[in-house]
C-alpha cells in the first residue's frame, strides 16, 4: 500500500466514523455535545414568511380558502420584499435575547425563499429576484445568532403532494423532491445548526424514507440538530402552543397572537409579560420557547410584535442569567410568582407583585441571602421551618413586567408544601 493509499484509506475511515457517530442514533454522548449550546440558549426566534404574508389572512389560507394553485401561485410575482428585511429580524432578536432563529424556507403553500434547481417556484425566479435564504443567514450570522430552518415536507403546491400517498411513481418522484432540497438547502449556506422539520402528511417514515433523510443531513452537516416532526424522534420534541416539559430535550414554540404567518387582523397579542412568564415556565423544566413572528410581505415587522420583544428584551438584559443554562427546577408553588434555578440559586420570578413583603411556604433549605435580580440590591429576609419572607421591599414592584428576586440557598433549592400542610402547630402556644 503506497503512502497515498493508506491517507486515503485513513480519511474514508474517519468519515465513516464520524457519519455513524453523528446520526442521530449515534448516541447520547454525541447528541449532547451538538444540543449544547441549544440547551444554554433558551430562547429563540420563529419567522414564518411565505407567499400568504402578502394576502395577510393566516399561513393556511391557501387551504382554508380552498385557493387553486394556479391563482395561488399569482402571488410569487406580487411577492417584492425589501432588500435585507431579516438584518432587522435579527438585530430584533438579539436585542430580546433569543439566541437562534428558525426561518421558513418553505411553508406548506410550497413557495421555496431559496435558490433551488428542482424548481421555478422560489425566490430567485420570481417576484423577489434574489435568494431570501441567504439573506437570512447572512444577517443571522451577523448579529451571533444560531442558524435553523424550517422546512414543511408537507406541499400543497408540488403535484406529487398528495397522490403521493397511493401512487408509487409520484411517491418516487415526490421524495426525490424534498430530499433533493433538503440537499440543496444544508450544502448551500455553510453551517446550519437546526433543521426543523414540519408536517410529515401524507406519508409516513417509511414513505418518507425518513431514516435516509435524516442520515443524509447529519452526512452533510455533522453538527446539526433536528427536530421530531419528519416522523422521527430526532433531538427533540416540540409542543406546539402549548408548554409541556418533556422527558427528553424539548423546544415549545408559539405565536405571538393567534396566527404564525401575517394576519393583519389578528390582534389577539400577548403581553411582554405573558411572554416572561412563558420563558420561565420553559426555563423551569430545561426547555426552549421559540417565539414566532409573522413578518409582513415586505419584511417589516408588525409594531405590536416589535415592541413586545423590545420590552421582553430589556427585561432579558437584566435578568437573563436567571434564563440561560437554567437546570431542572423543583420549587413550584407560589400563586403570584414562578422559579428557575440555576446550582443553589432559586430564582423566584414575581409577576403580581404583592408589596414590601414577598413570602414563599415550605423551602425546605437554608437560604443564606438574597437580592434583586436585576439590580444586584441585598433584600433583607426572615425564615423558620414553614416560610421565608423577604422584606423592606418597595410597594410598587420594582421591575416591569416581572421582578425576579435571587435566593442564594445551601443546597439545591427543595420546596415541600404538604411538609407545611402537615406539621404547621394547629394550636396556639
Ligand atoms: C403547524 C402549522 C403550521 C406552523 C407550525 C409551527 O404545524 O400547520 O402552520 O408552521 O405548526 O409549529
Amino acid at each position: 500500500m503506497t503512502r497515498r493509499d493508506y491517507l486515503q484509506m485513513m480519511a474514508a475511515t474517519a468519515a465513516a466514523a464520524r457519519t455513524v457517530t453523528a446520526s442521530p442514533a449515534g448516541g447520547d454522548a454525541d447528541r449532547e455535545q451538538r444540543m449544547k449550546w441549544w440547551h444554554e440558549a433558551r430562547f429563540g426566534m420563529f419567522i414564518h414568511w411565505g407567499l400568504y404574508s402578502v394576502l395577510g389572512r393566516h399561513e393556511w389560507v391557501m387551504e382554508n380558502e380552498g385557493i387553486p394553485v394556479a391563482e395561488y401561485e399569482r402571488l410569487a410575482k406580487q411577492f417584492k420584499p425589501k432588500p435585507n428585511a431579516a438584518r432587522d429580524w435579527a438585530r430584533l432578536a438579539k436585542q430580546a435575547g433569543q439566541r437562534y432563529m428558525v426561518m421558513t424556507t418553505k411553508h406548506h403553500e410550497g413557495f421555496c425563499h431559496f435558490d433551488s434547481k428542482l424548481t421555478n417556484y422560489c425566490a430567485p425566479k420570481q417576484g423577489p429576484g434574489r435568494d431570501l435564504v441567504k439573506e437570512y443567514v447572512e444577517a443571522a450570522r451577523g448579529e451571533g445568532m444560531r442558524v435553523g430552518f424550517y422546512y414543511s415536507l408537507m406541499d400543497w403546491h408540488h403535484p406529487d403532494g398528495a397522490r403521493c400517498a397511493t401512487d408509487e411513481a409520484a411517491r418516487r418522484r415526490f421524495v426525490d423532491y424534498i430530499h433533493g432540497q433538503i440537499h440543496e438547502l444544508l450544502s448551500n449556506y455553510g453551517k446550519i445548526d437546526v433543521l426543523w422539520y414540519d408536517v410529515s402528511w401524507p406519508l409516513d417514515a417509511a414513505g418518507w424514507e425518513s431514516e435516509k433523510m435524516n442520515a443524509m443531513v447529519f452526512q452533510l452537516q455533522p453538527e446539526i440538530i433536528v427536530n421530531n416532526r419528519n416522523a422521527l424522534q430526532g433531538d427533540f420534541a416540540t409542543p406546539e402552543q402549548r408548554i409541556t416539559a418533556d422527558q427528553r430535550a424539548w423546544e415549545s414554540c408559539m405565536t405571538m397572537n393567534d396566527s404564525w404567518g401575517y394576519q393583519r387582523a389578528d390582534d389577539n397579542w400577548k403581553t411582554p409579560k405573558t411572554i416572561v412568564r412563558n420563558l420561565v415556565t420553559c426555563a423551569h423544566d430545561t426547555g426552549n420557547y421559540l417565539l414566532n413572528i409573522g413578518p409582513r410581505a415586505d419584511g417589516s415587522i408588525p409594531e405590536e410584535s416589535v415592541a413586545i420583544l423590545t420590552k421582553v428584551g430589556k427585561w432579558m438584559a437584566a435578568n437573563g442569567q436567571t434564563i440561560y443554562q437554567s437546570e431542572k427546577c423543583q420549587p413550584n408553588r407560589s400563586a403570584f410568582a414562578s422559579f428557575s434555578r440555576k446550582g443553589n440559586t432559586l430564582y423566584m420570578h414575581v409577576h403580581f407583585w404583592p408589596g414590601s413583603t414577598v413570602a414563599l411556604g415550605g423551602l425546605r433549605n437554608k437560604v443564606q441571602s438574597a437580592k434583586l435580580a436585576a439590580s444586584g440590591k441585598e433584600v433583607k429576609f426572615d425564615q423558620d421551618d414553614f416560610r421565608v419572607r423577604f422584606t423592606g421591599l418597595p410597594e410598587k414592584a420594582p421591575d416591569d413586567p416581572v421582578t425576579t428576586l435571587a435566593i442564594e440557598c445551601d443546597v439545591e433549592p427543595h420546596q415541600d408544601n404538604l411538609y407545611v400542610r402537615k406539621e404547621r402547630p394547629r394550636l396556639k402556644a
